[in-house]
């Protein structure tokens, strides 16, 4: 892996096996079969529609290979490694011949992804992971491809020393089911963990640091701007400016700020407010933006990008920045309707309901 990465960590002690009470594992901590990659516990928890602890399953996996149509010999970028779901299919496309790099801000599931795919058989001369935001696209393609030729600059503008551009991008938006499904993240609405949320936990400030700090003005804006919530007004004053140290006492104080509401309308509201504050606390959207500007100049002529949204605040960018790509002659053709999963895909796996992809070429 390159980037900033420290040595290798020395071997973790052994530790006795977390046990449940009951029937099944209900904790994530329990499922240690699912952990361990039993093959008979993951294909039932597959069944039952939901995906298996410490995995991530890909999404509209066939839609996107048809969109990014990867060859023998092409340079890849997957922006958001995850669990390697998508990498993993676009590497089979792309031998022989071809390289795909995996970039992810993550710093601790990154060397997992890393492993696994390096024991699927794919060495550094095919693959290799970059610890980095997407935001840094441009940089990582030039570590890994400059040759003496332009450079690309913030704005997306090529000079003199550019990078060579990849013939596919990817981008799966959000976060992985690790680490949603991982309590200690606290991206959790459904277990008690700190209050932290952040994709990389060795930079900026954890979502209750966040709370602690913002006005109750800004939230509102805030939950409007990043989930299109229709109790801002209420909710921030009730939770900015406060200190809550778990995802539990967040998700108490939004129920008792909202003491009207039905089970169902509050589960949505709580998940609504845990998403725009992960937007806020990784700065989603501006990362988003450089991506999309920076994209153009990082594809080669006949290059093709895919992004994969989960809610309107993405997809609106996404849209927008492909159209006036088109407008403006940097893209031969966009996707004409967006592309949703499948019927059987949503019942399988229920994670991918929200989903829209888009796809672009390069002129
Ligand atoms: C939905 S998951 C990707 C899953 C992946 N496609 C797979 O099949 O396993 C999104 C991943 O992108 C990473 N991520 C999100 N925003 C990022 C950013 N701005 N820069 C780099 N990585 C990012 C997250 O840490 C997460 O691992």
């Amino acid at each position: 892996m390159s980037e900033e990465i420290s040595s290798s960590p020395s071997p973790a002690p052994h530790k006795r096996r977390v046990r449940y009470s009951g029937r099944n594992p209900r904790r994530f901590e329990e499922k240690y079969k699912e952990h361990t990659r039993d093959d008979a516990t993951l294909a039932k928890v597959l069944a039952s529609g939901k995906t298996p602890a410490g995995t991530h399953r890909p999404i509209m996996v066939a839609e996107i290979l048809a969109a990014l149509a990867p060859q023998p010999g092409d340079l890849a970028v997957d922006c958001t490694l995850g669990y390697g779901g998508h990498t993993q299919e676009i590497l089979k496309a792309i031998a022989p011949g071809g390289k795909l790099l995996g970039l992810d801000q993550d710093p601790i599931e990154l060397p997992k992804t890393e492993a696994r795919l390096r024991t699927l058989g794919f060495d550094e001369t095919v693959f290799t992971a970059h610890r980095s935001n997407f935001a840094g696209l441009p940089q990582v393609l030039a570590s890994v491809t400059a040759v003496g030729g332009r450079r690309v600059g913030d704005d997306g503008s090529q000079s003199q020393n550019a990078v060579i551009g990849a013939d596919l991008i990817l981008a799966d938006l959000g976060i992985s089911s690790m680490q949603i499904d991982d309590p200690g993240r606290g991206f959790s609405v459904k277990h008690a963990g700190p209050l932290d949320m952040r994709m990389n936990p060795q930079r900026g400030q954890s979502a209750s640091a966040f709370l602690e700090k913002i006005k109750p003005a800004a939230l509102a804006e805030l939950l409007v701007e990043n989930s299109d919530e229709p109790a801002a007004a209420i909710l921030s004053s009730a939770l900015a400016e406060k200190k809550f140290a778990t995802t539990t006492e967040l998700a108490n104080a939004i129920k008792n700020a909202l003491p009207r509401l039905q089970k169902d309308e509050i589960t949505l509201t709580i998940r609504r407010v845990f998403q725009a504050l992960r937007i806020a606390v990784n700065d989603e959207f501006s990362a988003l933006d450089t991506l999309l500007r920076t994209l153009p100049a990082c594809l080669k002529s006949g290059g093709r990008v895919a992004i994969l949204t989960f809610h309107s605040g993405e997809d609106r960018r996404v849209k927008k920045a492909f159209a006036s790509g088109h407008r403006d002659g940097l893209y031969s053709e966009i996707t004409e309707e967006v592309i949703r999963p499948s019927a059987e895909e949503r019942n399988a796996n229920p994670r991918s309901a929200p989903a829209k992809l888009r796809w672009a070429k390069r002129a």
